[in-house]
């Protein structure tokens, strides 16, 4: 595995990780007795071995960031099954796989959510954009050249996972109630749900392999939503 850190965005720090180069015994070896038990279900050796690389990594990432050892690190998960760390929780992160791709996503005080998506064919997204995107994205899809749509239909998907990850609260929210749009622009989402009201600062990339790539940070949680409550965090603007 190779961890290459990328330019920050939306005020988090990103790394971006080949799952397919072949990690070092010492980073394998960090992984929990759970993790192994996750990877053994695995059926192919492949899925197995990206699995144990993405996590090898996300220890090596999160070690170099708060400086406990790789392999004492404790994970505890939200509600919704979001990790965060036991020690240091205030340093948030999010990992996020789409085959030999990983992203790392790390943030001091702010839930962070992060999502990629390799670029690849997408017959079936006019159907999941009625089962997921708004009227305004599904129009914004619908307008584009055909051999736009499939980048267009990924950047929008995970500009919404980036954001749902970020509150923790995967698809317990409705996908279709707020528009994160179908270009990779940076702006302000606004959730509201029944549980309370989440603002975001949402940013779209693409790393070198050509992936789409978003990251999303909590600006301002008006109720108890997220994964653990927020420290207070001065509501602010994001151009
Ligand atoms: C589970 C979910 C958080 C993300 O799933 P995903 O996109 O398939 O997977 P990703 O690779 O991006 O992220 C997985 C990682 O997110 C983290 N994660 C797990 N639950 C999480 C949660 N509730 N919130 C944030 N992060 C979470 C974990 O680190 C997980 O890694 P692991 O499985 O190796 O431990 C959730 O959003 C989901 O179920 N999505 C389904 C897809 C969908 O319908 N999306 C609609 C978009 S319009």
């Amino acid at each position: 595995m190779t961890i290459t850190q990328l330019p920050s965005s939306a005020q988090c720090r990103l790394w971006q990780v080949d799952l397919d180069a072949t990690p070092a015994p010492q980073a394998v070896a960090s992984l929990s007795e759970a993790e192994w038990e996750r990877a053994r279900r695995f059926v192919f050796r492949r899925d197995r071995n990206r699995f144990v690389a993405a996590h090898a990594a996300l220890r090596e990432t999160l070690s170099a960031q708060c400086g406990i050892p790789a392999s004492l690190l404790e994970f505890d998960n939200g509600a919704f099954g979001k990790p965060t760390l036991v020690e240091h929780a205030q340093l948030r992160f999010n990992l996020s796989h789409s085959q030999s791709v990983a992203l790392i996503a790390v943030c001091d005080e702010a839930e962070v959510g992060v999502d990629v998506e390799l670029l690849r064919p997408m017959p079936d997204a006019a159907a999941l954009a009625a089962s997921y995107f708004t009227e305004a994205e599904r129009h914004a899809l619908a307008q584009l050249e055909p051999s736009a749509r499939d980048r267009a239909f990924l950047a929008c998907w995970t500009r919404k996972e980036a954001c749902l990850k970020a509150t923790g609260m995967g698809l317990s929210v409705d996908t279709r109630s707020f528009d994160v749009g179908v270009v990779p622009d940076s702006r302000e989402v606004k959730i509201t749900s029944a549980d309370g009201v989440v603002r975001l600062a949402l940013s779209s990339f693409h790393d070198v392999q050509g992936a789409l790539c978003a990251v999303a940070r909590v600006l301002i949680c008006e109720e108890a939503v997220v994964v653990q409550r927020l420290p207070a965090v001065e509501s602010e603007t994001y151009a």
